[in-house]
């Protein structure tokens, strides 16, 4: 089967066989050892010299443990979204008792910076701003970044969460050249590990906050247990050990690879699949300059219906797809190529594309 969704991303052979080892004492040397070696992987993956730790949870764990850690109820925060995983970042402000303002562009978009230093400036109590880095649902990498931290670190205390969940590992996020204070990414996208573990990057300006923040409770990911804890090469609570030997191995792939190769690759991965996507006469949900490297997402001909080119791809062709999310489902469908791919998987996706969509009676 041909995996084509943005995560679970396909596991290469040999990082599911070191995922299969005999168990070891989390507790012991071994993982000692071993959580330093990830540790520090992990940082050169994220080019940062600050503190990452990896916690036991899906991305949205994580996504919860910045909210948790960095917000008090009623604080005011500012949320940028462009998508589905943006909205879950509001979600979560709301649950946790912060106030939103919400700042939401239309899918297909990046967030325009002028629009956010707007909202910025327009409240002087806002002290955090989250964002997506690349949205999985829309399938835009949003390139604000570097200048959105010099905004928001124009204000005194005031911190930038982004979510890297789906593009750190497969495109350049350089944390610390851009000074991105809290990071996060998902160990079933670009890493090429199952899903399970999730990582969280703080710098300097992140600590303070979260140490400043008493009245959020907060306790499986209270970010300080799992950065001490981790000092003394443990996790404060039992990880997810097979993913973690699996993510061991990934990283030496990775590294033998290079990481500007791996960068390069996705690139021109991702090129060969939009050209292939319009050569077919069909349109990107993302505008032209802000594709992402990671999922291509493609607007469907009318007359088309999502779920049954789905079904059809997976049935007949042996390639899996994904659906749009949310208001765009069944409008969409969504191709991944990040984490263990090849030139042979997006032409065989390709493929597989154009023949169910014959099938379904595109003349294209
Ligand atoms: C950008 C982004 N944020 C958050 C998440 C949520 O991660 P998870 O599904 O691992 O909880 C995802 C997963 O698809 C994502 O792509």
């Amino acid at each position: 089967m041909n995996l084509r969704i943005p995560g679970p991303t396909t596991v290469p052979d040999e990082v599911a066989q070191a995922g299969a080892a005999p168990m070891i004492n989390h507790r012991g040397r071994e993982f000692f050892d071993m959580i330093a070696r990830t540790t520090e992987g992990v940082k050169k993956v994220y080019q940062t010299t600050n503190d990452v730790m990896t916690l036991t949870a899906s991305g949205t764990g994580a996504m919860e443990s910045a909210v948790v850690n960095l917000m008090a109820p009623g604080d005011e925060v500012l949320v940028i979204s462009i998508g589905e995983f943006g909205d879950r970042l509001i979600n979560l402000v709301k649950i946790y008792g912060g106030k939103g303002t919400e700042l939401k562009f239309e899918q297909g978009l990046a967030s325009d910076l002028n629009q956010i230093e707007a909202a910025f400036n327009a409240n002087p109590n806002i002290r955090l701003v989250l964002v997506t880095h690349n949205e999985t649902s829309t399938g835009v990498t949003q390139p604000i970044l570097p200048e959105l931290a010099k905004l928001v670190h124009k204000r005194d205390g005031a911190v930038l969460m982004v979510d890297a969940i789906s593009s750190l590992s497969s495109v350049p996020v350089k944390v610390d050249e851009w000074d991105l204070d809290v990071v996060l990414s998902g160990s079933q996208k670009g890493w090429m590990t199952a899903p399970g573990l999730a990582f969280v990057s703080c710098n300097e300006r992140a600590w303070a906050k979260i140490d400043a923040n008493t009245s959020q409770p907060r306790f499986y990911f209270d970010l300080r247990r799992h950065q001490k804890s981790a000092e003394s090469g443990q996790t404060p609570w039992t990880p997810a050990v097979s993913i973690w030997f699996q993510l061991d191995h990934s990283l030496k792939m990775m590294f033998e690879e290079g990481m500007d190769n791996v960068y390069a690759r996705h690139h021109r991965l991702a090129s060969m699949c939009r050209a292939g996507v319009r050569s077919m006469g069909l349109q990107l949900l993302a505008t032209e300059g802000i594709e992402s490297d990671t999922v291509t997402a493609i607007r469907l001909p009318d007359g088309i219906d999502g779920q049954k080119l789905l079904n059809v791809a997976q049935d007949q062709f042996n390639t899996v797809f994904a659906g749009g999310q949310g208001s765009l489902r069944g409008k969409i469908i969504r191709f991944g190529h990040l984490g263990w791919v090849h030139d042979e998987d997006i032409a065989a996706g390709l493929e597989a594309l154009r023949a169910s969509l014959a099938e379904l009676g595109y003349k294209g």
